[in-house]
């Protein structure tokens, strides 16, 4: 018998980041956390990613104490998905934010670091991979290859990217495929390659955006990955993971049988068939999204997508959606073929929303795209034209960056966001408040106007 392929469930982040806007409340997991925790899950995937932006944004919640509550009614490793030096924000940090992020996370349960950089610049995954390998609570910690189809991008290229990680230290790599855009037989191969390569477990992440999915996982088990990420099935498929059922059952009495039991998930699953109905009417969300298989040339990520279509709606320029679809490939192979993903595909998506709504491309640049374009966020897979950075987006010479971690060591440090938040009027903030306020500082200000109490109020580690 082959060794049992083991799942990393995500109906608790990524199936509803992916499905309901990431809407899905603390109070709607719990009553099956023991449930959840008795499965025999790898992993469960339940923080980070846009989780942490939307407690505080939408949900009212605490994002550590969500945390926390999890982490006393979970035995199964927590997993989170952390952006690198992004880490769950949107622009770069200082390393000591990054550090004190990684070991207050670790602290309050974090079992599995997921980190990725949207560009595959190692340069930007380093501090975070060295500061989760030193965390006392010795968490997994994961490098992930962000995956994507351009004409530069090869299996080979994805290989010498997982030995760098294993360098680095990382206990497993993850192929992140965060548009669903690997094919079946491209993952025989590419798993293939990195099982002769790598000493390390192999994780499969996908979406079924491009309807590829399962038939991609099956080719993967075939090819000896030793780990895949599902989602309970209503929080799978369409933009999402696919089914962990699905998954289960087709393995059952074969020879990389889960041993998971089937049945003990049908009460799960109901569950989270009510909660999903309940968000979709909350939120007046759609809840689901038809298989696109153009996903192939546009590349937009599950999440994505429906953020896109409002964004258009907005500004009354429904009718642009198609346009805007077409007009993504060409603005990503502009700035030498970024992977589109947090935050990589909204600098992309923003620049083609306005380049269709104007009419004129490149008439109105917003400044991230500009950072984006010279080298802030790290190397692009390709370099840029010249022509293009200077006569097109007007970027003078002396702006563009080639070694972005000198841009890093300029942000804001740990004690300078403290400080801001205590000017504010937020007295003896928490490490962990401050590390909100530094990701969202709006956000978390206007949180903070409803919640804030002394630090003594909280029973935090
Ligand atoms: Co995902």
């Amino acid at each position: 018998m082959g060794k049992p392929l083991q799942i990393m469930e995500t109906v608790l982040r990524d199936g509803h980041q992916s499905l309901c806007a990431t809407r899905m409340r603390y109070r709607q997991m719990e009553p099956m956390l023991g449930a959840l925790d008795a499965i025999g899950y790898k992993a469960l995937e339940a923080w980070g990613g846009a989780t942490f932006d939307t407690c505080l944004r939408f949900l009212d919640e605490d994002p550590w104490e969500r945390l926390d509550k999890l982490k006393a009614n979970l035995k199964t490793p927590i997993q989170m998905l952390l952006r690198g030096q992004n880490l769950l924000g949107y622009n770069h940090y200082s390393n000591d934010v990054v550090e004190k992020f990684v070991q207050k996370a670790s602290a309050h349960g974090i079992g599995v670091f997921r980190i990725f950089d949207a560009l595959n610049d190692v340069r930007n995954l380093r501090v975070a991979i060295k500061a989760a390998l030193e965390c006392p609570e010795k968490p997994e910690v994961q490098g992930c290859l962000v995956y994507t189809i351009s004409p530069v991008h090869t299996n080979e290229m994805f290989v010498d990217l997982a030995k760098q990680l294993q360098e680095m230290g990382c206990h497993s790599v993850c192929i992140k495929d965060m548009s669903g855009l690997l094919e079946p037989y491209v993952a025989d191969d590419l798993v293939r390659k990195l099982k002769a390569g790598l000493d390390i477990p192999v994780e499969l992440h996908t979406h079924c955006t491009s309807g590829f999915g399962h038939a991609t996982y099956l080719k993967a088990i075939e090819a000896g990955v030793d780990i895949v990420d599902c989602a309970l099935s209503p929080f799978s498929s369409d933009t999402s993971q696919p089914c962990t059922e699905t998954i289960v059952a087709m393995l059952e009495g074969q020879d990389r049988d889960t041993g998971l039991d089937r049945q003990k998930m049908t009460p799960i699953a109901k569950h989270f068939l009510n909660v999903k109905q309940e968000l979709i009417k909350e939120f007046g969300l759609k809840g689901y999204f038809d298989i696109n298989p153009n996903v192939l040339d546009f590349q937009i990520p599950g999440g994505m997508l429906s953020n896109l279509a409002n964004q258009l709606k907005e500004m009354g320029a429904e009718d642009k959606y198609q346009d805007l679809l077409d007009e993504m490939p060409k603005v990503r192979a502009d700035v030498g073929y970024p992977p589109l993903v947090t935050p990589s595909s909204q600098i992309v998506g923003t620049m083609a929303t306005m380049n269709v709504v104007a009419g004129e491309r490149y008439k109105m640049i917003p400044n991230e795209f500009k950072d984006l374009a010279r080298g802030k966020f790290g190397r692009t897979p390709v370099p840029i034209e010249r022509s293009f950075l200077t006569s097109i987006l007007h970027i003078p010479e002396d702006q563009i960056i080639e070694d972005c971690s000198i841009e890093d060591a300029k942000a804001e440090t740990f004690d300078q966001f403290k400080a801001e938040l205590v000017d504010k009027g937020f007295l003896n903030p928490t490490d962990e408040d401050v590390l909100s306020y530094a990701l969202f500082p709006q956000v978390a200000e206007e949180f903070f106007k409803k919640h804030y109490q002394p630090v003594t109020a909280y029973k935090r580690a």
